[in-house]
């Protein structure tokens, strides 16, 4: 191992002095030994252990968390030139997949990234990969980047697009899909709404790396105590969380979802807006609908909830409710999703462990 000596600025061979003492920067010289320090990392670490990532740089699926990298050099790294998408594992099947898939070549498509592969090709890929991981609860996360190339502005010199994917195991997508719902919900959660400026809606509605704004929004409802923040418009209409879509229902039964004109287009709230009708039938809801909604409006309404996959509904605590108590409509189309993510329509359940 080589090493610089900031001291005197002079190369050094040899062990170096005390670790972590950063007048000595090590130099590795071999891969292999960059290996070890990234697996010595892992195996100190209690982070959690990805089970399986894909890297069209690689060209194929990556079992071992510690080569789990991407090119320093990716456009998507340094420069944000990037999208992704999401979908959800719950019992060995794959929630949603094809509508997250469609978002996430549109998505490409606004931010002009060409996919290295055809959409079959990357569906094939993501169902691979995560039979490969022998997860059958969690979630998968999926990037199209400009890709690697050089370190300039202009997305000329990156030599190909890059696909990338990982599944990330939890224990709180079974829980919710086994019906008890999200275990936030029947508590209810709190809600502020945002200072941070909110996107303009190009971008808020493609599903970019840039998550900034997002981070931020995020960040200031858990420093004032509240589980996610709401955008308003410059216009005062309500628009998104940080990572999830809202709902409200009027006074009068109106389920109204925030339009997706300027927000992304949450497939768990399309979903709220498929099922929900159920509810209008059975005499609980007067209509349901995506639209605008002031937020003086939305303030004076009879619950709100957010819905994002991964929760699916986590219900806003009422002012004025007893702790413990949230709105029964929330309630219901919680344990609608979790029924439909656990038994739904065959064409938004995608096994994956016959692939294997
Ligand atoms: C900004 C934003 N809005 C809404 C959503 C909800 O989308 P979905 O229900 O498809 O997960 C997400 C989740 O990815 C998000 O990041």
């Amino acid at each position: 191992m080589a090493w610089l000596d900031l001291d005197t600025e002079r190369w050094r061979c040899g062990p170096r002095g005390e670790e972590g003492h950063h007048d000595h920067v090590p130099v590795y010289e071999s891969g292999s030994e960059v290996l070890q320090k990234f697996q010595e990392k892992w195996n100190s670490t209690k982070q959690q252990r990805y089970p399986a990532m894909y890297s069209s740089v690689v060209g194929g699926i990556i079992l071992d968390p510690s080569m789990m990298v991407i090119p320093i050099d990716d456009h998507m790294v340094h420069r944000g030139h990037g999208v992704f998408d999401t979908a959800m594992l719950s019992n060995g099947y794959l929630y949603e997949l094809d509508s997250h898939l469609d978002r996430l070549l549109l998505s490409a498509s606004k931010a002009k990234i060409s996919s290295p592969f055809s959409r079959e090709t990357l569906r094939a890929i993501l169902v691979q990969m995560t039979a490969a991981s022998k997860c059958r609860n969690g979630s998968i996360k999926y990037w199209l980047s400009a890709g690697p190339g050089d370190f300039l502005l202009s997305p000329k010199g990156c030599t190909a697009p890059a696909f990338y994917a990982v599944v990330i195991a939890s224990g709180a997508t079974a829980a919710a899909a086994g019906g008890g719902g999200h275990p936030r919900l029947r508590e209810g959660v709190r809600a502020i709404t945002s200072t941070v400026p909110m996107k303009d809606p190009f971008f808020a509605t493609m599903k970019s790396v840039n998550y900034l704004a997002n981070a931020l929004a995020m960040a200031e409802a858990e420093e004032r105590g509240a589980y996610a923040s709401v955008w308003v418009d410059g216009d005062g209409g309500v628009a998104e969380g940080p990572m999830m879509n809202v709902a409200f229902v009027t006074g009068g039964g109106d389920l109204v979802v925030p339009a997706f004109d300027r927000v992304l287009s949450g497939y768990t709230a399309r979903r709220v807006l498929a099922l929900a009708p159920r509810l209008v039938d059975a005499g609980v809801l007067r209509s349901v609908g995506a639209a605008r909604i002031s937020a003086a409006d939305a303030r004076r309404c009879a619950e709100m909830m957010f819905v994002g996959s991964g929760l699916p509904v986590a219900a806003h605590r009422r002012m004025g409710r007893p702790a413990g108590q949230v709105g029964k409509i929330a309630l219901a189309l919680s344990d609608m999703l979790c029924e439909d993510i656990k038994a739904g329509p065959d064409r938004l359940l995608v096994p994956y462990d016959q692939a294997s």
